[in-house]
């Protein structure tokens, strides 16, 4: 393969975010069964801060399980946990105890050189800024997790390209990320969080930078993604987006205050308000 990549030093790595969505979702998630594949499993997990004066309890023994092709939302007020919980699904960050699974990983036993390695090769991260590096093409950007494990051969291109494409960016591959609009770096962000065949896709507030016509195309990718089988697991403050996934978790005061399933009815709704908001805001904008 020709490009930057196989010509430069690495570039910088990635920024993460504090604050790392997750969604995912797939058929199989719409009846959950015990016998559905996990795509992770959180047993009372506790997290505590220990400042100089007190002790934050941000999570407070939280336990869920997430079936393989599940679409899950997580909300709740300012300071109830969200991040928390997601840094460590993200393997960012380890609990202070409880288990959290990620397919047989128990990540709380791992070293960070082990959590590096997992976090770079199975989570995919989405996030509200996108986090695209500038010099880099559409399809190099894409390609990033995959350098960071050495992987730069034609193969790895041609995966890079058919997840531009599926993402419907064939004819942006060389675009550079201020080329773009926002959702279409959004949309190479979410390329880029499939190219490690991730546990899952996790969100953080995925649609936060986007106004309401591209807030419904992107959603319409993760309805596709999910349908392909795809697990996302997203945080969002917005209830119209969380009613797009096929369940709710909320969070309050570091503790699950409740984890409801989203009729089909309720999510049918949540689309068809999305795209006649969508659909207003582009009439308005072709008359002007
Ligand atoms: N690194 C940290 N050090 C100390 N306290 C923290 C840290 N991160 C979060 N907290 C505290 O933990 C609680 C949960 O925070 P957070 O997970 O960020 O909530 P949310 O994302 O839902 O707003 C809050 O009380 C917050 O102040
Ligand atoms: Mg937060």
């Amino acid at each position: 393969m020709k490009n930057f990549l196989l010509h430069s030093n690495p570039p910088a790595p990635v920024p993460i975010s504090p604050d790392v969505p997750i969604p995912t979702a797939s058929p199989a998630a719409e009846k959950p069964t015990s016998t559905a594949k996990l795509a992770t499993r959180i047993d009372a997990l506790t997290k505590e801060y220990v400042l100089k004066s007190e002790t934050v309890r941000a999570l407070r023994g939280v336990s869920f399980d997430v079936p393989q092709g599940d679409y899950v939302a997580i909300m709740g007020p300012s300071g109830s946990g969200k991040s928390t919980l997601l840094n460590m699904l993200g393997c960012l960050d380890q609990p202070t105890s409880g288990s959290l699974m990620l397919g047989k990983d128990n990540i709380s036993l791992m070293t960070d050189d082990q959590l590096a390695d997992i976090r770079s090769r199975r989570i995919g991260f989405v996030f509200q800024s996108y986090n695209l590096i500038q010099q880099l093409t559409v399809v190099e950007n894409i390609q990033v997790p995959l350098y960071y494990q050495g992987l730069l051969g034609p193969k790895e291109y041609a995966r890079a390209v058919d997840l531009a494409e599926r993402v419907g960016l064939a004819d942006r591959l060389d675009h550079r990320p201020n080329q773009l609009s926002g959702g279409q770096q959004q949309r190479v962000a979410i390329a880029r969080s499939l190219v490690n065949d991730p546990y899952f896709i996790l969100a953080d507030e995925p649609t936060g930078n986007l106004d309401s016509v591209t807030t419904d195309e992107i959603l319409a990718l993760f309805d596709q993604l999910n349908g392909e089988g795809r697990t996302i697991i997203l945080v969002t403050h917005e209830d119209d987006v969380a009613e797009r996934a096929r369940r709710i978790i909320r969070l309050k005061d570091g503790m699950l205050h409740s984890d409801e399933p989203v009729s089909d009815e309720q999510r049918q709704s949540a689309r068809e308000l999305q795209a006649a908001a969508a659909l207003a805001v582009k009439n308005k904008q072709g008359l002007s």
